[in-house]
């Protein structure tokens, strides 16, 4: 009895600090991960009290969204890792705690949106369009899923060759699929929120210099971008 109450508040804990609770953390490992928690916690917090460093006197003003490892210039890196580069700590999609509604040109997403539930691509897609500029452009990369069942289909039913994509690497916490995409879905969801002159988009067609992130992988990427009306 009191072996079973251990064994499920020790779970609980673990889905607290590391979101799952089916493999086995030790209690040195979940304390080293409460300890990153706080630590990552901390350096949002000082982050995001100077990033105004990184955000004033821009023009146009870029975001870029999730943006992990790279590191470009040309935009204002948020993402909930307090990576060296990052400007913005934060794991919530909203970002009218730092800008101003209407105040950006483009909000830059890659492999970030199916990071998300579901349920919320809606209100994220329609809160982007918010923050955006009348004529700003939202560019969109997730996994397609078309492109995976294709893929599952021509390695002979590989679980592996598609496992990442549309479950995430699964490798630090948070990096956890919610939600897929389609063409078409993904296509309704932008309509549905407002926006307008749905299209495909290239990384090598926009920009040589564009991040060499994972909306270069065609094989896998379903590259959308979208503008907010002039007259909204
Ligand atoms: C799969 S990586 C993609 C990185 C990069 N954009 C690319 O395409 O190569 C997902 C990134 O989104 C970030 N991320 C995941 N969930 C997030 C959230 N709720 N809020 C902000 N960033 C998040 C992760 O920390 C990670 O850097």
């Amino acid at each position: 009895m009191k072996l079973a109450f251990m064994t499920s508040a020790k779970r609980a804990v673990q889905r607290a600090v590391a979101g799952n609770d089916d493999s086995y953390m030790s209690g040195g490992q979940i304390v080293g991960t409460i300890g990153a928690r706080v630590r990552d916690w901390v350096r949002g917090v000082v982050r995001n009290a100077s990033c105004g460093r990184g955000i004033a006197g821009r023009s146009p003003v870029n975001v870029h969204f999730g943006c992990g490892p790279h590191d470009d210039p040309r935009f204002v890196n948020v993402d909930k890792r307090a990576l060296p580069h990052v400007h913005i700590v934060s794991g919530s999609f909203r970002l009218d705690r730092f800008f101003d509604r209407g105040s950006i040109d483009m909000i830059y997403a890659s492999h970030v949106v199916e990071h998300f539930s579901f349920g919320k691509t809606h209100e994220l897609l329609d809160h982007w369009r918010s923050m955006l500029k009348p004529g700003g452009i939202v560019r969109l990369s997730v996994p397609d899923f078309d492109k995976l069942v294709a893929t599952y289909e021509a390695t002979g039913r590989s679980v592996e060759a598609i496992q990442g994509y549309l479950l995430g690497g699964q490798d630090y916490p948070g990096n956890f699929h919610y939600a897929i995409f389609t063409r078409e879905s993904l296509g309704l969801q932008l309509t549905k929120a407002g926006f307008m002159d749905i299209r495909a988009w290239s990384p090598e067609a926009i920009s040589p210099r564009w991040p060499e992130d994972q909306s270069r992988d065609a094989a896998i990427s379903l590259n959308l971008e979208a503008r907010r009306p002039v007259q909204a």
